[in-house]
């Protein structure tokens, strides 16, 4: 194992390149570039090593299938960053992990990835590796806004996070393998938050959010996080919280969407690759401008005997970015070891908070509170 060395699995995808730009600029990490095409990773290392001062980047072929490689791989680094679209080979690059002993972070959502993880919790710990899942912005941002806002009330009652996600699609340049995990991410949403003390499952569960000038008040569909199941225990006044998420354009929400989920569950194998090039096709035509992610904490609860609100809006007018800085702004406290610990945990539970938001803002990020 080499330390500061970092392997990104998808390293020169959209989410990749981000990741190692940034984490290139804000620390003196050495960075292993790598996915199934050779050419394309040593193009985006060539373009690192001339944009970002300094020779800290290689490339390497590496399919997340071979689990072989993956540990020839890992034996070279500290930590794997799975910003691929991956999910379904989660086994094997978690256990190649395990079985070489670096660390690990994620951006994919994935329910079939979680179960996977928890059941190697316990090696983790043995193992004294840290494991992070959940990284980006959602999943990643929502439990640490909460977090964030939270030392501002003495009896924190309430925390809703609203997102709206308008993301210029025609100009990424996504492979089919993260269209396919996308259309599968949908299969398992999870319209779930918590209200009156429970969590609970319900196609209703649904609240508006206004959004500000630019993208006003917007209907958004509760969607079950992770990060966010160990807030009630973390803050035990809290009786109501969730994360709500805002549709994409009125074509996909309302045209395309409920045919392709019945399709789906009847065929599901079957559909996956056409369904995946219909709502790729949708999202290209229909996604118009403005662009821009904005994530939206409205929070309520007493301070003293006043009852307060609080709001707490984080914004950035380009949707990856505001993926990929909350990651950089986790690794460098993973890198300085400030919350390096044994275990998996989620990026919105395990970041110190303050930190993490001025990082962000530093890099970027619009947040502020009202
Ligand atoms: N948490 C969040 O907020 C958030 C936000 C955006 C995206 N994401 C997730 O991040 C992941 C990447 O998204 P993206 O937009 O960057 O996609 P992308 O541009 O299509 O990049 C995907 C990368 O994964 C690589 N890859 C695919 N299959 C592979 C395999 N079997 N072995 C090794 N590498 C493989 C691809 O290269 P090759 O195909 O050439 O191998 C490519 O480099 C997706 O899972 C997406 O859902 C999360």
């Amino acid at each position: 194992m080499k330390n500061n060395t970092i392997l990104i699995l998808g390293g020169y995808g959209e989410a990749g390149r981000l990741i190692a730009h940034y984490l290139l600029r804000e620390s003196d990490v050495r960075l292993i570039l790598a996915g199934r095409n050779l050419d394309k990773a040593q193009a985006a290392a060539a373009e690192l090593n001339t944009t970002v001062f300094g020779q800290r980047v290689t490339a390497q072929l590496l399919d997340a299938a071979d689990q072989t490689g993956l540990e020839k791989a890992f034996a070279q680094v500290q930590m794997v960053v799975v910003a691929s679209s991956t999910s379904q080979y989660t086994r094997n690059v978690a256990q190649a992990a395990l079985n070489i002993g670096i660390d690990y972070l994620d951006i994919l959502y994935s329910t079939p990835k979680l179960e996977i993880l928890k059941s190697l919790a316990n090696q983790m710990k043995q193992q004294g590796l840290c494991f992070i899942s959940d990284g980006g912005f959602h999943p990643g941002l929502p439990a640490a806004m909460v977090r964030y806002l939270a030392p501002e009330f003495e009896r924190l009652e309430t925390a809703h996070v609203g997102s709206v996600i308008k993301v210029n699609w025609e100009a990424l340049r996504l492979s089919p393998a993260t269209i396919e995990e996308f259309v599968l991410e949908m299969l398992e949403f999870q319209p779930v938050c918590f209200t009156n003390g429970e969590w609970r499952r319900d196609w209703k569960n649904r609240r508006t959010f206004d959004f500000g000038t630019v993208f006003g008040k917007q209907k958004c569909m509760a969607m079950l996080l992770e990060e966010m199941k160990s807030l009630p225990q973390n803050y035990p006044s809290l009786k109501e919280t969730g994360f709500f998420v805002g549709g994409f354009n009125w074509f996909v929400d309302n045209i395309l969407m409920l045919p392709s989920m019945m399709i789906l569950s009847i065929w599901r194998g079957r559909a996956i690759r056409p369904i995946s090039r219909l709502l790729h096709w949708g999202l290209n035509k229909y996604s118009k401008p403005p662009f821009g992610t904005v994530l939206l904490l409205e929070a309520s609860g007493w301070k003293g005997k006043q009852f307060t609100k609080r709001q707490l809006i984080i914004e950035h007018g380009d949707g990856y970015l505001l993926t990929v800085l909350p990651v950089v702004a986790c690794l460098l406290q993973y890198l300085d070891g400030s919350i390096r610990k044994p275990g998996l945990w989620m990026q919105g539970n395990v970041v110190e908070p303050k930190r993490f938001f001025n990082d962000l803002q530093r890099m970027g990020v619009a947040a502020k509170i009202q």
